[in-house]
């Protein structure tokens, strides 16, 4: 016996979908997406269904679900141009990274709107936000629409690094001095609270004897039995 409720997840609509999985899958990193359009505008925007995916190379994965049936501006642009920078939120810029998530209308950059410092990218048009320690430029490579199409996953592989010596030095990126926001359910973010320290059981990626992984092609689920 459980008090646990039960949740049938076949069928359920979205907003009660969406409800529930930010509030199953948190705390989650803020990906602040910078875009350029055809006109040479800069949009901004925010984005927690985000993670990094591949390693070699590597890769991040953004989930961008429609509005109202249309297409948000982040997706358009990543569409057509087939680049965007991640710029990871922090403590210090979290009231203006919140405000990029207003619906602005599409001709209307938010960068411009809100007043955001930018920065020059070296491999992708868009612009960095300055005020981030770290910016990752990403090339698309590959849109997965998924489930009913409201979600689009872009996977983007990261094709340069921008790392402040605030938070880098020379190895590693130090989380503490980072001081990354992360989205919980709701309108509630938080900042990293007491930090655990564990020894590490394998080796990273790329260490000696990590020869890579000959095993698994991808699987696509119309071939599951
Ligand atoms: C912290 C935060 C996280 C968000 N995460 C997502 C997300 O993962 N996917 C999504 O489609 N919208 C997300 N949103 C909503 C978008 O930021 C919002 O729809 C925004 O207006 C899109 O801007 P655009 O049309 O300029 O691309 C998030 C908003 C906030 C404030």
């Amino acid at each position: 016996m459980s008090d646990f409720v039960y949740v049938d997840g076949r069928g359920l609509d979205t907003d009660a979908a969406y409800r529930l999985i930010i509030g199953c899958v948190t705390p989650r990193p803020v990906a602040w997406i910078t875009t350029v359009d055809a006109q040479g505008r800069v949009n901004a925007a925010p984005f927690s269904s985000y993670n990094y995916v591949s390693t070699s190379p590597p890769m991040v994965a953004v989930n961008i679900a429609t509005r109202a049936g249309a297409v948000k501006d982040t997706a358009r642009n990543i569409q057509a141009s087939g680049e965007f920078v991640v710029n990871v939120a922090t403590e210090a810029c979290m009231d203006l990274m919140h405000r990029c998530g207003e619906d602005y209308a599409p001709d209307v950059s938010e960068a411009d709107a809100l007043g955001i410092e930018l920065l020059p990218s070296r491999q992708v048009a868009p612009p960095r936000i300055a005020v981030t320690p770290v910016q990752m430029e990403c090339r698309l490579d590959q849109a997965v629409v998924l489930g009913r199409g409201v979600n689009t996953l872009y996977i983007g592989e990261v094709v340069a690094f921008h790392l402040s010596p605030q938070v880098y030095d020379g190895q590693r990126i130090d989380s503490v001095k980072l001081r990354p926001i992360a989205r919980l359910g709701g309108p509630y973010y938080a900042g990293l609270g007491e930090i655990f320290h564990r020894p590490m059981l394998q080796r990273p990626p790329g260490g000696e004897g990590w020869a890579g992984s000959t095993f698994s092609p991808s699987i696509d689920k119309k071939d599951l039995a």
